[in-house]
């Protein structure tokens, strides 16, 4: 008995599987992360990202040429200030890094849409994602403090021309007192990108390095989900579309494709996953190494990420993967 049925007969030519392939990956699909430092012709690449560096705004903005030339859509932006306090001050501040990047971005490259991420660990003294007290060696993050917080970083993210707010914080309510902020402010039409499902997890290793935002002390597990959870993270990102979210983003993304799937399912916003930076070195370090082929194991990847239900994603892979796409 020979099968009838024969799925091999459509794997047969190139031309062939290229008619029946179910998903594709664009440049459209891309979003390159970004880390402004102060000062001017900085270039300090990250010992655990090789390729990914700590640039000043003159580079950030060459660099964002580049990346329009690439055809990716948008970059988003993280900064690492020059100093460091309780409250934040650099986040929030006119005059802070992210702001005067995202000015110098838009400017150069008006077309170019900007993200900024929304968040605390890179500005406060103790790297905490949150407001703490003085004095306060728990770690425990105070919640509708920190909201008061971010409304102004969001506000100031907005004002220096962001195009869209990323909160990465994971704080209760974050989304609905960035939306009232922002609307307060004038800011109706500037959508937000919530990281809706947001782990603890140990894959943020070399981006803490590049951001230099390792907590003094602690770590993020009271308010970034546990891995074990998959029911919780729609119960999180029901409460960010009730708050007003208009994306979503789960995180990481290689170990959490059922968390990326579940999502799709649930909502009908778009939904980007972040291909963090531990996932980025372990990556690198194999195709330093002559292990693996990197061109193909990342565009594997990137397709996976769009199989499983991702319609964005945010990758330090995607001024390469935009080059294999043959930008
Ligand atoms: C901080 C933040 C993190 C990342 C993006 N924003 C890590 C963290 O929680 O420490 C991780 C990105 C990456 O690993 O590439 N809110
Ligand atoms: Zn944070």
């Amino acid at each position: 008995m020979f099968p009838t049925h024969r799925p091999r007969r459509l794997r047969t030519h190139p031309q062939l599987r290229r008619m029946v392939r179910e998903n594709a990956l664009t440049t459209s699909d891309l979003i390159y992360p970004l880390f402004a430092v102060p000062g001017e012709s900085v270039a300090n690449e990250v010992k655990s990202m090789p390729g990914v560096y700590q640039l000043s705004i003159d580079k950030i903005v060459e660099e964002a040429k580049q990346v329009y030339d690439l055809g990716i859509p948008s970059i988003i932006l993280f900064g690492i200030p020059a100093d460091k306090d309780i409250d934040a001050t650099g986040a929030w501040h006119d005059c802070g890094i992210v702001q005067k990047a995202a000015t110098a971005v838009k400017e150069a490259v008006p077309d170019l849409i900007v993200m900024a991420d929304t968040c605390l660990c890179e500005y406060t003294s103790h790297g905490h994602c949150g407001f703490l007290e003085v004095g306060d060696l728990s770690g425990r993050v105070l919640n509708d403090p920190t909201l008061e917080l971010l409304k102004k970083v969001a506000v100031s993210q907005a004002k220096a021309g962001a195009d869209i707010i990323a909160p990465s914080g994971m704080m209760d309510g974050f989304v609905a007192a960035i939306r009232a902020g922002l609307d307060d402010a004038g800011f109706q039409d500037i959508p937000i990108m919530s990281y809706a499902a947001k782990y603890a997890s140990a894959y943020y290793g070399p981006f803490r390095d590049a951001a230099e935002s390792t907590p003094q002390f602690g770590d993020r597990r009271t308010y970034q989900m546990d891995p074990g959870n998959s029911r919780e993270a729609i119960k999180e990102i029901e409460l960010d579309i009730a708050e007003g979210a208009d994306m979503l983003m789960v995180k990481p993304a290689l170990a959490y494709m059922d968390i990326i799937h579940q999502v799709k399912q649930a909502s009908n916003l778009p939904v980007a996953a972040y291909n963090v930076s531990g996932e980025y070195a372990m990556v690198k370090a194999a195709a330093l190494n002559g292990w693996i082929d990197e061109e193909r194991v990342v565009m594997e990847t990137l397709l996976s990420f769009k199989r499983a239900g991702a319609d964005l994603i945010l990758t330090y892979h995607a001024k390469d993967a935009a080059r294999w796409l043959g930008a």
